[in-house]
């Protein structure tokens, strides 16, 4: 996709989400929604990304400074979607090609469905194409108004619908392909005589429909990705939505979740074939599962790394690796820089933790070390192959292989 520019829209005020923090920057499934759109562009592939970010917007550079494709611009004061993207015309005003519109707030898009709008646009020779579709419940996104002959007219907003708009359950998703010198040639024209003061980007679609460009429609028949995240609520569907996709994946790919309900399982997790993953279970950040694992129930897991055969049995596990054919006992909680090697049993209530603050400091639990009930393990402390620790113990030193702790006292 040599010839496509996305503006992706980030700088809105975040007033309907109650929030103090940015509404692109609220997560779902474990990652920035902002960052699922861009890792999508990416995956299209579009070549370069220019973010509309406001002065909160440090937050969003930092979120995306791996992405190679993205550069930012700014927009000082938020006067809507249409002022939004004219923010980047420095940029674009003589680049010849498409500009794909994005906002920020629509996690759930697919690579799929961009190249079938870019397509359609190309494949039309149209000045915009917008991507649609059918909700159930409309309310709250732009409407599409289509002339007697099924070409499109031009966008009706929400707060601006008459009571004949309101029934139409074709919407705009905020999505759109334009002819990049057409879209600011109409920008130039947008006005914002409408109820929210705001100039629309929307608005573009009626002027160039009114002086004769060819406007296309791109209707996709899953409403679902075209959530956008105004509120808590939809929040909340975008999550439930994503999670499934997730959870789905996984169980193509051989996972078993035993109650997909309650099981929640961030973007970037992987798991091998065979695993179970039991209820209330949170698995996130990076985590890597091996094959033929139980997980759960009620275990939390972030950026952890697993190998084959284990168990983990309602614990918390955090920024740690767990070898082969370990087993973990329940209410257990290991801590960071923790690492179990292979066939190691983990008592219940083990606790590993970096309770003195040693920066980077390591707990090791070698082959096949039996740990006791209610053990605490501080770190720095390398416990060795076949060590036996027997319950309730406090280690803060190294303990050798082989060896018993605590020693028997000698008579
Ligand atoms: C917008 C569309 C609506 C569409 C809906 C799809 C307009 C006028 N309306 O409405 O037709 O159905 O998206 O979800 O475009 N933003 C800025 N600067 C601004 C204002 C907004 O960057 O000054 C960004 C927001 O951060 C957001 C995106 O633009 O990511 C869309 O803005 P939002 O206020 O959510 O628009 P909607 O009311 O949802
Ligand atoms: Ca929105």
């Amino acid at each position: 996709m040599k010839n496509v520019v996305s503006v992706v829209l980030a700088a809105g005020q975040s007033k309907r989400i109650k929030s103090n923090f940015q509404k692109i920057m609220h997560e779902v499934a474990g990652k920035p929604m902002i960052k699922h759109v861009i890792e999508t562009l990416d995956a299209v592939p579009v070549p370069r990304n220019i973010v509309i970010i406001n002065k909160a917007g440090t937050k969003t550079k930092n979120v995306l400074k791996e992405h190679k494709s993205v550069s930012f611009v700014f927009q000082n004061k938020q006067l809507g979607t249409g002022h939004a993207v004219m923010q980047a015309k420095k940029k674009l005003g003589s680049f010849k090609g498409i500009t794909l519109v994005v906002c920020g707030d629509t996690p759930l898009l697919t690579v799929e469905t961009l190249q079938r709008l870019i397509n359609r646009h190309i494949a039309h020779k149209a000045a915009a194409t917008i991507l649609t579709t059918d909700m159930d419940n409309p309310y709250g996104y732009g409407r599409i108004i289509h002339n007697t002959d099924g070409s499109v007219q031009r966008i009706v907003e929400e707060k601006d619908a008459l009571p004949e708009h309101k029934v139409i359950t074709e919407i705009n998703t905020g999505t759109y392909c334009f002819n990049n010198k057409y879209l600011f040639a109409a920008l130039g024209k947008v006005t914002n005589k409408n109820k929210q003061g705001e100039y629309y980007l929307t608005d573009v679609i009626g002027i160039l429909s009114q002086e004769g460009h060819v406007i296309e429609a791109e209707k996709t028949p899953d409403q679902d990705e075209a959530i956008g995240i105004n509120t808590r609520r939809q929040l909340a569907q975008a999550q439930h939505i994503l999670r499934y996709r997730i959870l789905n994946r996984l169980m193509d790919n051989g996972v078993t979740v035993i109650d997909a309900d309650n099981t929640f399982v961030d973007s970037e997790v992987k798991i091998g074939m065979d695993t179970i993953i039991y209820p209330f279970t949170f698995i996130r950040g990076h985590t890597v599962i091996g094959k033929v694992c139980q997980i759960g129930p009620q275990s939390e897991l972030k950026d952890v790394k697993i190998g084959d055969n284990s168990k983990i049995l309602m614990a918390v596990v955090s920024g740690s690796s767990v070898g082969n054919n370990v087993l973990i006992g329940p209410f257990s909680h290991i801590g960071h820089n923790t690492v179990i090697k292979d066939k190691a049993n983990i008592g219940p209530g083990t606790s590993t933790s970096n309770f003195r603050g040693k920066k980077d400091a390591k707990i090791i639990i070698e082959e096949d070390v039996i740990i006791g009930a209610n053990t605490n393990i501080v770190a720095p402390v390398k416990i060795g192959r076949g060590a036996v620790i027997a319950p309730g113990s406090l280690v803060t030193g190294n303990v050798p292989a082989r060896s018993v702790y605590p020693l028997a006292k000698k008579k």
